[in-house]
């Protein structure tokens, strides 16, 4: 039998690979959440002709991004920064206001921790409750006082898959102001989200200054390989900071051309936002009909509860598929695992698979 190491994040096929000694392209994936339709043929397409320049340094202001963001958000592009995925543009932020408090949503996407606890930041934890399905609600201004410097918030939430609806977001916003606390919402998934205006809050930038939104093109553009994200906010003081605060050539030229050219792929969108949401549904009924407790979700992943003291990742490994063990996120614990919504047949592998094993 196979013994696998825990890791920090889910996509870690490389390290998968050695342990199982088999090559990383024959594991099927189901622990990182990508968008199943692969690169586009035009963000092909313009990295192959972005190859031509790639001898010269890239733009330090992605002024051609920056346009083609602007009006992909409908944002101005001055309350644009682009950065080497989103990962890097937490980081920047923190590293530039270097915050003593911070709160934290439970369970979420780990590497605000990381980034706080990088520069010595205090992190207090807002725990989501289980019998509530971990929705997010207004209890959290309890937790945000005049010594909060920083609040992070993943809408919809990674691994929960939970949307916090705007008008609780805009309340937060408003505590935050009167409190003096930055609010980080991240939005990397709010894509896949059908009915997203209702939860997005960029049309509040330029209405709250507190207020910084992350992005990726990393998962609805299925780009995670090639690193590119931005964050928005109308805080000049912020951005102006974060342009500060680490290296100025941290987006190839490569990684502009293919945002420039994904933000025009609006077929590309529909048609993969459609399949995901059929694959969605398929994914739903099969882990129903395994018994499996599922936490509504909004993007291309499900959160799911095992009750049976079995190791799921683990037995599924010696099928070749890898999931997200959530053992290691704050507030979780290894009943809980996330899978990402595939292609059809990589679905029914993974369905087929559950059902010998459960
Ligand atoms: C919620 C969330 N935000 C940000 C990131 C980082 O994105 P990127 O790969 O663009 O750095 C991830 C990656 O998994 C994520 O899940």
């Amino acid at each position: 039998m196979i013994k696998i190491k825990n890791y920090t994040h889910g996509a870690d096929i490389y390290t998968t690979a050695i342990e199982l000694d088999i090559s990383e392209n024959s594991i099927i994936d189901f622990s990182s959440n990508i968008n199943p339709y692969g690169l586009s043929e035009g963000v092909k397409a313009a990295i192959i002709e972005s190859l031509e320049y790639a001898d010269r340094y890239p733009d330090v202001n992605c002024r051609a991004l920056s346009e083609a963001l602007s009006e992909f958000e409908n944002v101005q592009k001055d309350y644009i920064f682009c950065s080497n995925g989103a990962e890097e543009s937490i980081y920047r932020i923190v590293n530039f206001l270097k915050p003593k408090n911070a709160v934290v949503i439970a369970p979420t996407f780990s590497e605000y921790e990381h980034a706080l606890e990088a520069v010595g930041c205090k992190i207090k934890y807002h725990y989501l409750k289980e019998e509530n399905d971990f929705i997010l609600d207004e209890d959290i201004l309890d937790d945000i006082t005049q010594k909060t410097d920083i609040l992070f918030i993943c809408n919809p939430n990674n691994p929960t898959g939970q949307l916090t609806e705007k008008k609780i977001i805009e309340k937060i916003l408003a505590h935050c102001e009167k409190m003096d606390t930055i609010v980080v919402i991240d939005e990397c998934f709010m894509d896949f989200v059908s009915d997203n205006e209702d939860y997005s809050v960029k049309n509040l930038l330029g209405i709250y200054s507190n207020l910084v939104i992350l992005k990726a093109f990393t998962k609805i553009f299925a780009m995670a390989g090639i690193r590119l994200g931005y964050c928005m906010s109308s805080n000049i003081r912020i951005m102006d900071g974060i342009k500060e605060t680490g290296p100025v050539w941290n987006v190839s030229t490569i990684a502009q051309a293919a945002g420039v050219a994904a933000v025009k792929e609006t077929e590309y969108l529909k048609e993969s936002l459609e399949y995901i949401d059929e694959q969605r549904k398929y994914l739903l009924d099969k882990l129903d009909i395994l018994g499996l407790k599922v936490y509504s979700p909004s993007a291309n992943y499900i959160l799911f509860k095992c009750t049976k003291d079995i190791d799921l990742k683990y037995e599924l490994l010696q099928y070749g598929i890898m999931i997200r063990s959530c053992a290691n996120f704050e507030g979780l614990d290894d009943s809980y695992y996330r899978i990402a919504v595939k292609k059809e047949e990589d679905n029914k592998l993974l369905f087929r698979a559950l059902k010998n094993i459960l």
